[in-house]
C-alpha cells in the first residue's frame, strides 16, 4: 500500500524551510502531494498558480513528490486523496499554538488522518515566507532563504 501524505501551505513563495520539511517528509511517505492552498483569506504576492509552479520547479529532483492547488477543507482533500497523513513543519515553540489548534480541529473532522509535526533543521528554524516577502520588499538578498526558482521570480518583481 502506498502510504501518501499532504503537505499543505500557503507556499507565498516556497523556501528551504519547506524544502527541508518536505525531505524529511518523503523518507517516512512513500508519496507526498504539497497541497498549495488557494487561501482567499490571505493577500499573497504570488497567486496560486504562480506558487504552484514556484513549488513544481523547486521540487523536480525529488521523487515521489507531486503538486495541486486546493481549496476547502484540507482533510476532505486528504480523504479524497486516501492520504494517511498530513505534514507540517515547526519551527519554533511560536508555531506550535497555531498548529495546535488546527491539528485539533483536523482530527476532530478526521480522526482517521493523522497531523504529522517534523522539526526544520536548525539553519532554517528562522526562515518564513512573510519574512522572504520582507526582506525583498526592500530589496534585500533572498538567495540565501528561497530555491533558484523563486529567487528569479523574486526579480522579475519589483519590490512593492
Ligand atoms: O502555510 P500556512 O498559511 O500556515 O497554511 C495554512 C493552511 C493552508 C494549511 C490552512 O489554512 C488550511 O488547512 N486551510 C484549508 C482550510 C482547512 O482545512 N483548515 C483546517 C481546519 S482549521
Amino acid at each position: 500500500m502506498t502510504r501518501l501524505a499532504l503537505y499543505p501551505g500557503t507556499f507565498d513563495p516556497i523556501t528551504y524551510g519547506h524544502l527541508d520539511i518536505l525531505e524529511r517528509a518523503r523518507h517516512l511517505f512513500d508519496a507526498v502531494e504539497v497541497t498549495v492552498a488557494v487561501n482567499a483569506r490571505k493577500q499573497t504576492l504570488f497567486t496560486i498558480e504562480e506558487r504552484c509552479a514556484l513549488v513544481e520547479a523547486s521540487v523536480a529532483h525529488l521523487d515521489g513528490v507531486t503538486v495541486a492547488p486546493f481549496e476547502g477543507l484540507l482533510v476532505d482533500r486528504a480523504r479524497a486523496r486516501g492520504a494517511v497523513a498530513l505534514v507540517r513543519g515547526l519551527r519554533q515553540v511560536s508555531d506550535f499554538d497555531y498548529e495546535f489548534r488546527m491539528a485539533f480541529a483536523n482530527r476532530r473532522l478526521a480522526p482517521e488522518i493523522e497531523t504529522v509535526f517534523f522539526m526544520t533543521s536548525e539553519e532554517h528554524a528562522f526562515v518564513a515566507a512573510s519574512i522572504v516577502r520582507e526582506i525583498h520588499r526592500w530589496g534585500g538578498d533572498v538567495a540565501p532563504f528561497v530555491p533558484p526558482p523563486v529567487v528569479d521570480a523574486l526579480r522579475q518583481r519589483r519590490p512593492q
